[in-house]
């Protein structure tokens, strides 16, 4: 029977559908079942000892000011060392593609957020009135395509090859007016693919010639396998720009902690929109990674995400090559936390995810819902970071039996 609420609902709440994949999926938190379906760091890497002492110093140096409500903005001295790094990698990457190096970025371009996602939930808002277009990849990141459709909006979708959204199909979705771009560049969520440099340039100049603004979203930079990857677009179109970036990758989801670089007077109107979310991220989250920041360990600590995660990487790659059918398609990042598995037309990865599950104890996330106007049923997503590489060996040659049988049983 309809409760009280029930009957009261708004429109945009009417239109959110729980998964049937969600289900699915919350039997992978059982321990007999190996999930490749998360996109969760390894906890064993979580800088334990570093995160207590700097909460331990922030507690007893900071004493009641790290619980004490804060700014909406966020910290200053967060936001001021967010500015340092983010000016710094842009140097770096600038310098890297013989590009000059960007103006540097200050603390009142940096908005602290309660993660990354917040952030898009406060760019929704921003821009999105119901049934506004607007353009992401296809397929593109869940949790924004949640965001966006939660706020109604309609979906023009730029195809992607092995360097990223392609610069065709770009333009054209840009002609059709769209309220802004959601792209990411660097070893995106859900295919692990990256733009080459060649390709952010050529990105950057198609938006600054149609003006469309620009979200972004950058989780996995930090976590590249081979060289850091090319300029951002921020770098390359800092006025058409909001870059989205985050904690949750490098040192830990459990903080709630992301930032927005982009132009101050739209970060001041994005303020406005935090005000009434929560007020500020939690103060003690954010004095804790400013002391993580300054103790030096970062450097050392992200070197060793790198190795471990490439080297489960290198695990599932090779485990893909030898158990998947040769028909299946897949992503070779270099970086971040994904692999992505296109199978042959005609199979859909949705009907073979319980049959995984329950037969072979693996999941993974079937790719359909990554597509913002529906498609891709044959497609799946994979990621490495989370399993030891022994386990993901044997995981995915279990996830290969249930891929072959599913080819057997075609049409032919
Ligand atoms: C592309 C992308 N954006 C945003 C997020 C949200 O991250 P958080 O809110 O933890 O910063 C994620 C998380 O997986 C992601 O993959």
């Amino acid at each position: 029977m309809p409760n009280a609420f029930d009957a009261r609902l708004a429109a945009r709440a009417r239109g959110a559908k729980s998964s049937a994949i969600r289900e699915i999926l919350k039997v992978t938190a059982r321990p007999d079942i190996v999930s490749f379906a998360g996109g969760l760091p390894a906890p064993e890497l979580f800088p334990l000892e570093a995160m207590r002492q700097a909460a331990a110093r922030c507690l007893a140096e900071g004493g009641a000011q790290a619980l004490q409500y804060g700014p909406t903005d966020g910290d200053l001295a967060l936001r001021t060392a967010i500015a340092e790094q983010v000016t710094a990698s842009d140097a770096a990457a600038a310098a890297a593609a013989g590009l000059p190096r960007p103006r540097a970025v200050t603390a009142d371009e940096v908005l602290i957020t309660t993660g990354s996602q917040q952030a898009l939930d406060l760019v929704s808002k921003l821009l999105l009135d119901p049934d506004d277009l607007m353009v992401t990849e296809n397929p593109s990141y869940l949790g924004a395509l949640q965001s966006f459709r939660l706020h109604q909006a309609r979906f023009a979708t730029v195809a992607m090859d092995d360097d990223g959204a392609e610069p065709g199909s770009l333009r054209e979705a840009l002609g059709q007016d769209p309220k802004f771009v959601y792209l990411l560049p660097t070893f995106q969520n859900p295919t692990g693919r990256s733009m080459s440099t060649e390709r952010r340039v050529q990105v950057s100049a198609i938006l600054g010639e149609f003006g469309v603004p620009v979200v972004e979203d950058d989780p996995y930079g930090a976590l590249y396998f081979d060289a850091p990857p090319g300029p951002s677009l921020r770098s390359l179109q800092p006025e058409l720009t909001l870059a989205l970036g985050t904690f949750s990758k490098t040192l830990a989801p459990g903080l709630r902690l992301g930032w927005v670089v982009g132009p101050s007077a739209v970060l001041a109107r994005l303020t406005q929109l935090k005000q009434s979310a929560d007020l500020h991220t939690s103060t003690l989250s954010q004095k804790v990674a400013l002391e993580v920041m300054r103790s030096g360990m970062l450097p050392d600590h992200l070197e060793r995400l790198r190795s471990v995660y490439a080297e489960r990487r290198d695990a599932m790659l090779t485990a893909i090559d030898s158990y998947f059918p040769p028909s299946a398609r897949i992503t070779r990042p270099s970086g971040g936390m994904f692999v992505w598995v296109e199978l042959p037309e005609g199979v859909d990865a949705a009907r073979l995810l319980p049959i995984a599950v329950e037969q072979e104890k693996v999941a993974f996330v079937p790719g359909e819902p990554f597509h913002p106007n529906g498609g891709g049923q044959n497609t799946l997503r994979l990621n490495f970071t989370h399993t030891p590489s022994d386990v993901i060996l044997d995981a995915v040659g279990r996830l290969g039996r249930v891929f072959e049988r599913a080819l057997e049983a075609l049409p032919a």
